[in-house]
């Protein structure tokens, strides 16, 4: 039987989380040698998802440094991957969505002549910058890539545009779906001192994120001061914000959310626990891509602190609303939630836009056919 080489690129959080079903179900696949090699982009946030999903990388570069800049990364992980793929020589590369690692992850591939396979293809904001880099690497990945995995029919239509063939673009789903229906469970045990003394039945808690770099400073200090408006104007509410490790988020969420009893500033969670509290909020306010495609599922509104997004099908659904970072709108928009319980259930509502938990069946399906296993 032909046997191909598939070698599975990433290095963040979110895909490592999105990443790691494919990575099983390349594993189980006959005819498929799976390699997986992680740049370590982030470090920690990475350990946390391959700790839980059980992956041991072949190839960890082990780039990150503290405070570092695109052009560290983009440099660091082109010649370290570079090396690998002389090397190793996989058939195909993966890479995932539009992080610094996705894009040097498929240039590297293309200066060793290896074709590429985008998963979580095809969004779009419109505006290189916003979301920034990340609208710019889905943009240069395209160009790069040779197979498209796109989410939905709309990704699907905006690689059309960029005049992608559709003989190369397989619409799936997305994986982030395959992940969530592992591990979200209504008997989930949180075991953790802050989330276990939070009284879910007599409160309405906020589960926040917030890490984005175009609201690095003046937006995210708006976004910050909204928040503690809201924490303490309503007494029924309590806000858990697990913050992304990055030291300017750190320290900006501690010196204007520290010091309030109902705000709770946690490390970030591991994957389960994560998700886990995603189902059992009452609100979510966030800029996370990946946060805008679970919680959906789960039936919980969503205002996403941002001024677009490459993920209108959710917008369109109706559970989620893009509200923009100034600091009044934001607290408007909250109360509304808070207050109006018609307006809270016309969002409450599951949603699924984007998948049926089987987009990674569906991408290794695709490499078979193309590879012709
Ligand atoms: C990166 C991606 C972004 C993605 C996000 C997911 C780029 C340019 N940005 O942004 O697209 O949405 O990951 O979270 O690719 N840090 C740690 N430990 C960790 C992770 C981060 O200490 O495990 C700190 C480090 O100081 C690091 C900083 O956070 O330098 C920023 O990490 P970086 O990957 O550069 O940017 P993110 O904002 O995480
Ligand atoms: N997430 C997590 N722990 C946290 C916060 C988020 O496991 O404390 C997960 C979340 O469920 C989602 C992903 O991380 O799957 C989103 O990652 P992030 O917000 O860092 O990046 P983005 O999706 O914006 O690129």
């Amino acid at each position: 039987m032909k046997s191909i080489k598939v070698m599975t690129v990433f290095g963040t959080r979110p895909e490592a989380i999105k990443m790691a079903p494919l990575i099983k179900q390349l594993e189980q696949t006959p005819g498929i040698e799976s390699k997986v090699c992680v740049t370590a982009q982030h470090r920690e946030m990475l350990d946390m998802v391959l700790d839980l999903f059980d992956i041991k990388p072949d190839y960890d570069l082990d780039i990150m440094k503290h405070g570092q800049t695109i052009t560290d990364i983009t440099t660091r992980v082109l010649k370290g991957l570079g090396e690998v793929f002389k090397n190793d020589r996989p058939d195909l590369v993966l890479v995932h969505g539009d992080t610094t690692t996705t894009f040097v992850g498929a240039l590297a591939a293309f200066y060793e002549k290896i074709p590429v396979g985008h998963v979580e293809a095809g969004l779009r904001s419109g505006n290189v910058y916003s979301p920034y880099p990340e609208e710019m690497n889905r943009i240069l990945t395209t160009q790069l890539a040779t197979l498209h995995f796109a989410p939905t029919v709309q990704n699907f239509n905006n690689l059309n545009n960029n005049g992608i063939s559709t003989d190369n673009i397989y619409i799936t789903g997305n994986t982030v779906i395959d992940a969530l229906l592992k591990v979200v469970k209504d008997s989930y045990k949180f075991n953790n001192e802050v989330i276990d003394n939070i009284d879910f039945e007599h409160k309405k808690v906020i589960l926040m994120t917030c890490h984005r770099r175009e609201n690095w400073g003046k937006p995210m200090e708006d976004i910050f001061l909204a928040v503690k408006e809201i924490a303490e104007t309503y007494s029924d509410v309590e806000v858990v914000f697990p913050v992304h490790l990055n030291p300017q988020i750190q320290t900006l969420a501690q010196s204007i959310l520290g010091n309030i009893p109902t705000i709770h500033l946690i490390e970030p969670l591991d994957y389960e626990p994560f998700v886990n509290i995603l189902n059992k909020s009452y609100l979510i306010l966030t800029d996370s891509g990946g946060v805008q495609e679970e919680a959906p599922s789960l039936g919980k509104p969503i205002l996403v602190l941002r001024t677009e997004t490459e993920r209108p099908e959710a917008v369109e659904a109706g559970t989620v609303k893009v509200v923009g970072v100034n600091k009044d709108k934001i607290f408007e928009e909250a109360s509304c939630l808070l207050t109006n319980i018609e307006a809270y259930n016309k969002m409450a509502k599951a949603q699924n836009p984007y998948g049926d938990g089987k987009a990674s069946e569906r991408i290794v399906k695709a490499i078979i056919e193309k590879f012709g296993i």
